[in-house]
């Protein structure tokens, strides 16, 4: 927890702008008051709140109770029947808005395809059926390791109409991770592609199947998608083709009314140990927690063209790129690749092409359009764009004036969303018509969500102060537990501050209450706004038959946020050379996948431990990130081998 020790030197930031009143006037929520008024009603009476914004959902069976809280286990909406795909297309079909685009996707080579609701359900239900053909049942776990194509919602909504459970799976993690993942959720299922388009190469997903369902001992069928049309190996019996798998199978397919507390995906993240976590997200309070907050922060209107940028392997994809959108009724735009592919205007060219009017990425991605230079945003008419959001990482000042002047024309609002995997939805975040916003924080939480900063002991901490952030009340989109480990999941999250879910993030309140994230207290690092833990990366390394001990630390890095800095003690006579940094590199990356790929390696004879063997991490930071050497050494095991850490950098 030693970031604690930087919270309070982050530099103050005063600027502050103001929704215009024409935003404000047409807004969801219209004044700051009125949020306030909000959020206080709802911190009186938190399940009158949310039985209230649950009758804005679908229910096929009203619940009996709101909220059942055996601490840390909550129920919510229980006895209430519900369905995520059914709340996401049927709903919005009996409401005569068949027509209506849901899915404007755009491939990196450039084909284009919408789907309307109606042509996105009628997929849907035939992908349902053929899961029920292939004897998928209710509960079962299903891995998804697809590019970012219309397939994709359709799978994720297909197994949602079933009560199949969903286990997406980023398609640039490795073979290993699919395994692991699919072991862990034990999947019976793939469903993948021959491979996906990434800055105009083929990602070779199918070969990576092929090599994770190898050690994959419950997975009985591979599902492919024809996507790139690259060579693969089908295996007979066990891999079908995911255009023969559908033809003929029957266009209707009712969605199963299922518990509120059902499943409806796992989604596995990183943690402090070595091993990810399976987030286990159920179907009622998700369903609300997205469909509520994605109205509420975007302010979303029936006419937006909304785009947001995650792959669907992540949170944000789940939550903001399919769950919430479609609840909403909400055209969304998708794009498979890269933003610099053909060229560094992509991303500007399709809002161009499409009008999106709400846009939301992720700082890393903002860091490097503006390294990129204002040419590219400035070749294309952005001028439909009304709403920016941000997410994954905290934003820079810097990057967030950006953003609002050189994106958004100065005319945007710009909401900064603070949440996890843990939390399913949005937690912290300004309503865009009500809260003035200050570049680097996400200021408010919203109506419905308590959240504190607090000491080690758990008492709130004044202004300005630096704490850990703690969220106060159960909420609908909380995750239920860790797939298969609720003992890590009690001990994860609720005994740090008892009482209370402990988000592992540092943060403080200014004197008006804004809330500043300061980043993780734990050993997660947060490259590229992807959560990695230090010791994953760790004991890829020490498989390496050369690598004796390794100690992997964040730097500050420019364009990702954090860079993974990796120090290495090599077993006794093997050779500390160049080639040997770039094959280490290339073993992490293969191992876990491409974003885990480490910026820099350092050979040293040693890592400073403390007395009782702890590696000091601290003093590894520091020296990552050039910093001198600060804070009491006194344990330290071996001095030399920090003074012969740092003679190396000189
Ligand atoms: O450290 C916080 C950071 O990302 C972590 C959660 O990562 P993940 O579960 O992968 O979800 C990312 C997308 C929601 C948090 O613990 N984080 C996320 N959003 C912000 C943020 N840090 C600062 N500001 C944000 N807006």
């Amino acid at each position: 927890m030693s970031n604690q020790n930087n919270i309070t030197s982050v530099l103050r930031e005063t600027r502050v702008f103001h929704p215009s009143a024409d935003f404000s006037h047409k807004a969801h929520v219209g004044s700051f008051a009125e949020y306030k008024r909000l959020w206080e009603s709802a911190r009186e009476d938190i399940e009158g709140f949310w039985a209230e914004q649950a009758k804005s959902l679908a229910w096929f069976k009203t619940w009996h109770t709101t909220l059942e809280w055996k601490a840390p286990h909550a129920k919510w909406f229980d006895g209430g029947l519900i369905n995520a795909s059914y709340n996401c297309l049927d709903r919005h079909l009996n409401n005569g808005l068949n027509n209506k685009a849901a899915l404007i996707w755009e491939g990196e080579p450039g084909d284009t395809r919408t789907l309307t609701y109606q042509m996105l359900h009628r997929e849907v239900c035939k992908f349902a059926n053929a899961l029920k053909l292939l004897g998928i049942n209710k509960g079962d776990r299903i891995t998804i390791y697809m590019p970012l194509v219309p397939e994709l919602v359709i799978a994720m909504l297909a197994c949602a109409r079933i009560g199949a459970v969903h286990s997406v799976v980023f398609g640039g993690f490795s073979a290993e991770a699919v395994a692991d993942r699919n072991n862990d959720a034990k999947s019976r299922l793939v469903i993948t592609a021959d491979g996906g388009w990434r800055r105009g190469k083929t990602v070779p997903l199918k070969a990576n199947v092929d090599q994770a369902v190898e050690k994959s001992p419950t997975i009985e069928k591979v599902v492919v998608l024809k996507r790139t049309g690259q060579a693969i190996d089908m295996h007979p019996g066990r891999d079908l083709w995911w255009h023969e798998l559908i033809s003929g199978v029957g266009s209707e397919c009712p969605a199963e009314a299922l518990d509120s507390e059902h499943p409806l995906f796992i989604l596995y993240t990183s943690g402090s140990t070595g091993k990810p976590k399976g987030i286990y997200h159920t179907t009622g309070g998700y369903l609300l927690g997205a469909a509520y907050t994605h109205k509420l922060v975007f302010d979303i209107r029936p006419d937006d063209v909304y785009w947001c940028t995650a792959d669907a392997g992540w949170i944000t994809g789940h939550t903001y790129l399919v769950y919430g959108p479609l609840a909403n009724a909400t055209t969304i735009v998708m794009y498979e690749g890269a933003p610099n592919h053909p060229a560094e205007d992509r991303f500007w060219e399709i809002i161009a092409k499409y009008g999106v009017t709400v846009f939301y990425t992720a700082p890393t991605a903002i860091r490097a359009f503006m390294k990129w230079g204002d040419q590219f945003p400035k070749r294309h008419d952005l001028t439909s764009l009304r709403l920016l959001g941000s997410v994954g990482e905290p934003i820079n000042p810097e990057a967030w004036m950006w953003y609002q002047e050189v994106i958004g024309g100065g005319r945007c609002p710009i909401v900064d969303t603070w949440w996890q995997t843990e939390t399913g939805s949005i937690m912290i975040a300004p309503l865009p018509g009500a809260v003035p916003t200050k570049p680097g924080s996400a200021t408010f939480p919203l109506p419905g969500i308590v959240a504190e900063i607090v000491d080690k002991e758990g008492k709130e901490v004044g202004a300005n102060e630096g704490g850990f952030l703690v969220i106060k009340k159960p909420w609908p989109s909380m995750l239920r537990t860790l797939y298969g480990d609720d003992e890590r999941y009690q001990k994860t999250y609720w005994e740090n501050t008892p009482g209370s879910y402990f988000t592992a993030d540092g943060a403080r309140r200014d004197e008006e209450g804004y809330i500043w994230i300061m980043g993780r207290v734990d050993d997660v690092l947060n490259v590229s706004g992807h959560r990695l833990s230090t010791m994953e990366v760790e004991s890829a390394l020490a498989q390496h038959h050369y690598v004796a001990e390794a100690a992997v630390v964040g730097k500050p890095d420019e364009i990702k946020g954090e860079g993974i800095a990796c120090f290495v003690t090599l077993k006794s006579g093997i050779a500390a050379t160049d080639s040997l940094k770039a094959e280490l590199r290339d073993f992490v990356s293969k191992s876990i996948g491409a974003l885990a790929r480490p910026d820099e390696i350092r050979f040293t004879e040693g890592l400073p431990k403390t007395r009782s063997g702890k590696i000091m991490r601290r003093l590894l930071r520091d020296i990552a990130s050039g910093r001198q050497t600060s804070g009491d050494t006194t344990t330290l095991e071996d001095y030399s081998v920090l003074a012969n850490l740092r003679s190396d950098e000189e």
